[in-house]
């Protein structure tokens, strides 16, 4: 079975099929809402919304301990998270997609582990390639046979948010190293290494990043035009030839 754990714009799945719904309880709380298993292209998916259904959640309020558990509890062969991201890298620009190949957190104040409270032996995840390596592959090989532009490789850069970012922050992400901005990649990423999954992120350019793009002005979404539609039309595409 194949995890999806749906983003910003990307609350529902187009392909799913058969649906039905189940409510999961976790030691670590409620996860943002019910779980949806159904199948697409004849394969069993699970999905999550992110933010909730009704997209309720901020990002520093997602229960990603949650989340991730409930989806552990399904036994996924892998966890597709998909995510939409600002652009800071010239070629990411609104309505690419990207397979990102490292992160940098900028979060905080988030449950970012569940080794706590006592109750398992304290384990440090080896986090050197924090998205699975294999699944990338794979990805990037459903996205190719379906004739899709995929970039590969990229660091994501966690920003805390709900708010954007300043042109300064985004700058000093880029001489970090940062490629992407988004606000959701972790702790998500860390908690599913935690536990064993095999995850990677499927990451949609939303906008350019603050003060990138030709325009110095503010940031826009554009999430019903015509670049990020498409590049949902073809997440969809790439997630039924994966699964
Ligand atoms: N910044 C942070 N998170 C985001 C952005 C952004 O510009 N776009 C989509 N998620």
């Amino acid at each position: 079975m194949l995890a999806i754990i749906g983003g910003t714009g990307a609350g529902q799945l187009a392909d799913l099929q058969n649906t039905r719904r189940e409510v999961i309880r976790t030691p670590y709380g409620e996860p943002s809402g019910a779980l949806t298993f159904g199948v697409i292209a004849g394969h069993d998916v699970v999905f999550i919304a992110r933010h909730g259904y009704g997209h309720t959640l901020p990002p520093h309020q997602i229960n990603y301990r949650a989340n991730i558990w409930a989806l552990a509890q399904q036994k996924p062969d892998a966890v597709i998270a998909i995510a939409s991201v600002g652009g800071i890298r010239a070629d990411l620009q609104p309505g690419a997609l990207v397979i990102p190949d490292q992160i940098i957190d900028y979060s905080h104040g988030r449950h970012q582990t569940y080794f706590e409270s006592g109750h398992r032996p304290v384990t440090h995840i080896d986090f050197t390639e924090p998205y699975d390596r294999a699944l990338r592959q794979q990805l990037l090989a459903a996205a190719q046979a379906e004739n899709i532009a995929l970039i590969d490789g990229g660091t994501y850069a966690c920003t805390q948010g709900p708010r954007l970012e300043t042109t300064a922050e985004i700058r000093r992400i880029e001489r970090d190293g940062g490629d992407m901005v988004g606000m959701t990649g972790m702790p998500e990423a860390a908690l599913a290494r935690e536990l064993g999954l095999h995850y990677a992120t499927l990451a949609v350019v939303s906008n350019w990043a603050a003060g990138k793009g030709d325009s110095n002005h503010n940031v826009t979404f554009d999430l019903a035009g015509d670049a990020f539609q498409g590049a949902l039309r073809q997440i969809t595409r790439i997630l039924s030839q994966l699964a």
